[in-house]
């Protein structure tokens, strides 16, 4: 059980929440304060509103319709890699009392600004009445719970830290790629390799994307133990760990494309698919754009993890909400016993590149990549990523956020940007 400002956990034991008193009692299933009604439609709000993020919303969407064929799904999703523009039209919404009857969210940090302003109600009911428990990790069940309720239902499993290579453009510039690198070292030296070969090395999209970068490098280059010391208050942001591990950064982005600005993820995954750069790194989302272009694992691509000083996994988990207020609690619950079903998370993850939440979910017919994420989730050391609402707030991460830019600009050097980290961590660290 974790109390509130809870960031992170390692898999292991956690007691999942006691018996818990449902708060309404009605037909929604309990939600505090949504009432019960509205089961003939749902507007699900995400920003998976293209290409092969759309792919895997469609998915979903397809086991919702044999499942519910009497609610109608209405599309709320706002375009924008890792909720770049969702997130503050949602805001708006929520505090105009407009909220989407359920809305994507990380499992994580990230939840704790909707739970504190009461935007978001809890669905522990829901998690008894759906059996679903046990069929969670507990890990994930810990990250969900916060004083004894818990705010979402997790569709999947995401893995951040990777490095997607084009296999023509490496083996061109003379790097072997049937053994990926093995430290950051050797990375770099790498980069260097493509840099002299005329090659972009490493293409990188704006701002979040960046800070998905540093995020990697921070993980690979302190370890899971100190990265994840950043979020509990025993890692400082003014350490010389964190100085080396920015410098790594940097270094890393004097490898990048400089028309970053108007590019996306699936931009900078793109001139991987299209041999215009060498490496991209970037969650496993990334995987399905390849898979849409018909490209395979090895023979046109590449994917390991960032290396560093031990195997990490580089965690997020998609998840969804009841909103206080949503106007069609029961086309909400409906949707979040779709998303929570086997069927639901075998066609969603499938076709998102990521891995399902359940535990009890057949994966064999998961592609190559996904049995790594598999066997990575359960082996390797967990750490909760920045860019997409696991470790950090909001509110700490659009402060990360914002110094990674002014940093990546040119406006701050190096040392005003950990300056500027460890500000953020001052005034969001719980
Ligand atoms: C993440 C989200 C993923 C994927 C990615 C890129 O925040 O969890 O499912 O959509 O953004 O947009």
């Amino acid at each position: 059980m974790i109390k509130r400002r809870y960031v992170l956990a390692l898999p292991g034991a956690v007691a999942a929440a006691g018996t818990l008193a449902a708060c309404g009692g009605d037909d929604n299933g309990g939600s505090g304060g949504s009432g019960g009604g509205g089961g003939d439609s749902v507007e699900v709000f995400t920003w998976w509103a293209q290409g092969s993020e759309k792919a895997g919303l469609d998915a979903l969407v397809e086991v919702f319709k044999e499942q519910h064929p009497d609610v109608e799904f209405v599309n709320g999703a706002v375009a924008g890699g890792a909720g770049s523009a969702a997130k503050d039209m949602l805001q708006s919404r929520l505090q105009a009392g407009d909220p989407p009857d359920t809305f994507q969210a990380h499992a994580g940090a990230e939840l704790n600004d909707y739970i504190d302003a009461g935007q978001i109600t809890d669905v522990a009911n829901l998690f008894d009445e759906f059996g679903l428990r046990d069929a969670f990790p507990d890990s994930l069940v810990e990250r969900l719970t916060v004083d004894d309720a818990i705010y979402s239902i997790p569709s999947n499993i995401h893995r951040s830290n990777m490095v997607w290579g084009a296999t023509k453009v490496l083996t061109d510039a003379g790097i072997d790629t049937a053994t990926p690198p093995a430290s950051l070292d050797e990375f770099l030296e790498q980069l260097e390799t493509l840099k002299s070969a005329g090659v972009t090395a490493l293409s990188v999209g704006t701002t979040w994307t960046q800070v998905n970068l540093l995020e990697a490098v921070l993980m690979a280059e302190l370890g899971a133990e100190v990265y994840n010391g950043l979020f509990d208050g025993s890692t400082g942001w003014d350490t010389p760990e964190v100085t080396a591990g920015l410098q790594k950064f940097e270094q890393m982005m004097s490898y990048t494309n400089t028309d970053r600005d108007g590019l996306d993820w699936p931009d900078a995954t793109q001139q991987i698919i299209d041999g215009t750069a060498a490496y991209n790194v970037m969650g496993d989302w990334a995987v399905a754009a390849f898979e849409q272009a018909e490209q395979a694992l090895g023979d046109d691509f590449v994917a390991f993890e960032l290396p560093g000083k031990e195997k990490i996994f580089g965690f997020l988990a998609d998840s969804f909400t009841l909103p206080e207020g949503a106007p069609h609690p029961d086309g909400a619950k409906a949707w979040l016993e779709t998303i929570a079903s086997t069927d639901g998370q075998l066609a969603f993850n499938l076709a998102k590149g990521s891995i399902p939440a359940r535990t009890d979910v057949d994966t064999a017919e998961f592609s190559e990549y996904a049995q790594t994420a598999v066997t990575s989730f359960a082996e390797d050391a967990i750490c909760s990523s920045i860019a997409h609402g696991a470790a950090t707030s909001v509110a700490w991460l659009n402060a990360i956020a914002d110094a990674t830019s002014q940093f990546t600009t040119g406006a701050t050097d190096l040392a005003g940007y950990q300056e500027a980290l460890k500000a953020a961590a001052d005034a969001n660290q719980g």
